[in-house]
C-alpha cells in the first residue's frame, strides 16, 4: 500500500515539486498528500495547488511558542494518517518534542556534503573555502541540526568561476534527483 506523504515547505518548492512529479508514476510507493507552510507567500504553496494537492500555510504568530506551533503541525498530519514528513526547504528547526513524536519518519534535504556545511548560506562558504567538490545530502532528521543519519549524497564539481548562484543552480539539480529518489528508498527499506 502506498504510504502517506506531507511534505513542509517555506519557499519556491522546487524539491516538493520534484517529489509530486515523482509520485505521479503509478509504481511510486508514496502519495503526497499534503503540503504546509510556514510562510504565506511560499511559491510552492501555489504550485502545490496546481497538482491539486491539499495545502494549509500555518502561520508562528498564532502560537504562543514553537513547541504549540509544531503540535498544530502534528496534530494535521495526524488527522491524515501521514507516514512520512518530507521537509524540503523548511527554514524552520523542529522542536525535540516534534522530531520525537515523528521519529525516524521526517527526512530532510541538506544542500552540502553533510556533516560539512551544516546550517545556512553553505555555498557561500563553500565557496569561501576554495572547496572543488560539493553536494547535497538527504537524511533522517534528529534533533540536532543537520546531523540524523544519511540516506543519499550527490556531488558535485565546484567551478573556479563559481558563484553562489550557479554552485547553487547545478546542487539543486542533483537534490532534484536525489530527493525522489530518497523517498522511494526510504519506504521500501533501501536505505
Ligand atoms: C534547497 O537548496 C534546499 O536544499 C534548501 O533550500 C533550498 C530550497 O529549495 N534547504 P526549494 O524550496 O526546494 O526550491
Amino acid at each position: 500500500m502506498n504510504k502517506k506523504v506531507a511534505i513542509l515547505i517555506s519557499g519556491s518548492g522546487s524539491n516538493m515539486r520534484a517529489l509530486i512529479e515523482a509520485s505521479l508514476n503509478h509504481k511510486f510507493p508514496a502519495r503526497i498528500e499534503l503540503v504546509i507552510s510556514n510562510k504565506s507567500d511560499a511559491g510552492g504553496l501555489l504550485i502545490a495547488k496546481e497538482y491539486g494537492i491539499q495545502t494549509r500555510f500555518l502561520d508562528r504568530k498564532l502560537f504562543d511558542n514553537n513547541e504549540d506551533y509544531d503540535s498544530a503541525i502534528s496534530n494535521l498530519l495526524k488527522e491524515r494518517n501521514i507516514d512520512v514528513v518530507c521537509a524540503a526547504g523548511y527554514m524552520k528547526i523542529f522542536t525535540k518534542q516534534f522530531v520525537e513524536t515523528w521519529k525516524n519518519k521526517i527526512i530532510n534535504i541538506h544542500p552540502s556534503l553533510l556533516p560539512e556545511y551544516k546550517g545556512l548560506n553553505t555555498h557561500n562558504r563553500v565557496l569561501d573555502d576554495h572547496k572543488k567538490i560539493s553536494g547535497c545530502t538527504t537524511h533522517i532528521v534528529e534533533k540536532e541540526l543537520d546531523a540524523g543519519p544519511i540516506l543519499i549524497q550527490a556531488s558535485v564539481p565546484v567551478k573556479s568561476d563559481d558563484t553562489v548562484e550557479s554552485l547553487a543552480k547545478r546542487v539543486l539539480i542533483m537534490e532534484h534527483i536525489i530527493y525522489p529518489l530518497t523517498l522511494k528508498r526510504f519506504i521500501l527499506g533501501q536505505v
